[in-house]
């Protein structure tokens, strides 16, 4: 299986962006983790950061007519961005939204999500752990077992 995790606006900043949120791990630790499942569940990760929408929809282009999935933070573009929503729709590729905080416990912009209508399914609150608890999710979704 193949995987490509998808990261938005600011999430470079992970770490030291509102800790209290987002908790004290670096997106290089987030990406460290994920690869040391990846190996562990056997799949080939891919890996991505971006703050810019049309990277994001790239890559999202990209990944169509691949065997795998992606998994997606898209940051705040979560809560504004039709056209994301239209390149999941396109690239006909199984995504799994991720955030790490409960965003249904934040401000109420927060509670809109344009993705959740076009994910498999959504994985929001857990923090950092939230990315290899995706992975295994999409991991079983590939594999048709989940
Ligand atoms: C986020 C939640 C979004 O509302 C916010 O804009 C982010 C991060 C999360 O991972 O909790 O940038 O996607």
């Amino acid at each position: 299986q193949s995987m490509l995790i998808l990261n938005g606006p600011n999430l470079n900043l992970l770490g030291t962006r509102q800790p209290e949120i987002y908790g004290t791990t670096t997106l290089a630790d987030v990406e460290d983790m994920c690869r040391a499942h990846a190996e562990k569940i056997g799949v080939t990760l891919d890996f991505l950061q971006s703050n810019h929408e049309g990277v994001l929809i790239d890559a999202l282009h990209a990944a169509r007519g691949t065997k795998g999935g992606v998994i997606l933070n898209a940051g705040a573009y979560t809560h504004t961005s039709i056209a994301l929503m239209d390149a999941i729709r396109s690239a006909e590729v199984p995504v799994v939204e991720l955030h790490l905080s409960n965003i249904h416990a934040r401000e109420s912009y927060r509670h809109l999500s344009y993705i959740s209508p076009v994910a498999i399914g959504l994985i929001c609150g857990f923090g950092a752990r939230g990315y290899t608890l995706a992975m295994d999710a999409l991991f079983s979704y590939l594999e048709g077992t989940g």
